[in-house]
């Protein structure tokens, strides 16, 4: 419900719309989003056929700079990330100081959040060389820091960056080769890893890219914004979901399988319990990107012929729910989550760095939303306002008569 209040005459209306279910941000020229159609589009190009045709980098160079490249722009692209996938050697020494087993998405955003001091030298959000260059450098680092957050929590050695090697090979390398073994990247694997990566690459004004965009708009450097992007992903109800996911349906495959008690419990309005992965803020019809990566969740988990449990479990909630009442009347379709975390962990990637891997996808889309934000003169320091509930003026208690 919009609740209009009458403020002081000089301030004028305010509206208050919780959730900002019905408030535009901003203006932005990256993604139209249709819930109601489930229509995805970056850049004016359909989801479907940028997951057809193209790869991560070529998807994020069309969101962060607003065309498609050409051949040499991709290939310029590409050799710029490479020439930055390392990471400063001091900046390793981070990971020495966290706990063996931190959660992986605490310390991917306190070591972005340390780019600002690494790379003083691309702080300036004013200077279009230096973003560029925290551009290159985010896009090249991030794999680096998130892979070498997992290898922290297996006590591994960290692996150098192989740049012989495309923008997801490496990363599954950097996760799972060790220094007296090498990994053969499974091109099916990679080709999984790019279409999750697309699929996740912007989402318009979504909680982690109004966070960019807002901590950017007091015009504080790419890093940082980055940084702050990363906690707000992290939740639940965000891009935490792909991990609440796995964990839900390991819950119920430990509990016997039983998928009609989980799905009865989701509609109890005296349980707190959801389904992870049902249900969207906007999609209200299907999630496109969801029909995109349960084609490849299919086609991935039909060649690995896996043993698993939790597989059969994920196929059974999906049609128990499907078919639910509730579920119809309430248009909760089963989200990119849903089959994003059953992907990766078919793929051998542990739950707790799946929104890790969400991150990198988003990437592209918080750098493009953070330059569009910032290239855009009309910009001003995002400030909100409240409706305030508290109190009247009322007169001071001394300590004594507390
Ligand atoms: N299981 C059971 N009931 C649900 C679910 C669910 N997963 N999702 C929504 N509902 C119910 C709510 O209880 C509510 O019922 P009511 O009308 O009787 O009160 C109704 O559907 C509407 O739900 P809201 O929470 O008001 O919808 P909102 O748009 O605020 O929330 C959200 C969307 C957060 C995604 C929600 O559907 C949810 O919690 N889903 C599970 C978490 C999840 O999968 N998140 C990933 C989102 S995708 C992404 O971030 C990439």
């Amino acid at each position: 419900a919009l609740e209009i209040s009458k403020l002081r005459r000089d301030t004028g209306l305010v509206t208050l719309d919780e959730g900002f279910v019905n408030t535009a941000s901003t203006r932005s020229a990256i993604t139209y989003l249709n819930g109601e159609e489930g229509i995805l589009r970056y850049r004016g190009y359909p989801i479907e056929k940028l997951a057809e045709q193209c790869d991560f980098i070529e998807t994020a160079f069309l969101l962060i700079y607003g065309e498609l490249p050409t051949r040499d722009q991709a290939e310029k692209f590409r050799s710029g990330i490479r020439e930055h996938t390392m990471i400063h050697e001091d900046m390793k020494r981070f990971y020495d100081g966290f706990p063996t087993h931190s959660h992986p998405m605490a310390i991917l955003s306190c070591v972005v959040g340390s780019m600002s001091a690494f790379y003083q030298d691309s702080i300036d959000p004013n200077d279009p060389y230096q973003v560029e260059i925290s551009i290159y450098r985010m896009m090249a680092k991030l794999p680096t820091i998130a892979a070498y957050s997992y290898k922290k929590s297996l006590g591994q050695p960290f692996m150098y960056p192989n740049n012989s090697l495309n923008y997801c090979e490496n990363f599954l390398h950097l996760m799972f080769a060790t220094p007296t073994r090498e990994y053969l990247v499974d091109p099916d694997f990679a080709e999984a890893l790019n279409l999750l990566l697309i699929v996740h690459a912007d989402h318009e004004q979504n909680c982690s890219t109004s966070t960019v965009r807002m901590v950017g708009s007091s015009n504080a450097n790419v890093f940082a914004s980055i940084s702050s992007g990363i906690n707000a992903l992290w939740g639940p109800l965000h891009g935490g979901a792909n991990e609440a996911c796995v964990r839900m349906l390991e819950r119920i495959a430990n509990d016997g399988g039983n998928v009609r008690k989980y799905v009865d419990m989701a509609k109890d309005k005296n349980s707190d319990f959801r389904l992870m992965g049902f249900g969207h803020r906007v999609y209200k019809n299907r999630d496109p990107r969801a029909t995109i990566i349960k084609a490849s969740c299919d086609k991935l988990l039909g060649k690995l012929n896996l043993d698993d449990p939790l597989f059969e479990v994920a196929q059974q909630l999906e049609e128990v729910a499907l078919k639910d009442e509730y579920f119809i009347e309430k248009k909760l379709y089963p989200n990119v989550d849903f089959y994003s975390g059953v992907i990766y962990r078919a793929l051998g990637i542990p739950v707790q760095m799946f929104t890790v891997l969400f991150a990198l996808g988003r990437l592209p889309g918080w750098l493009a939303h953070w330059k569009e934000m910032h290239d855009n003169p009309a910009t001003r320091i995002n400030r909100p306002r409240q409706i305030y509930t508290g109190s009247p003026e009322r007169p001071f208690v001394a300590m004594n008569r507390r």
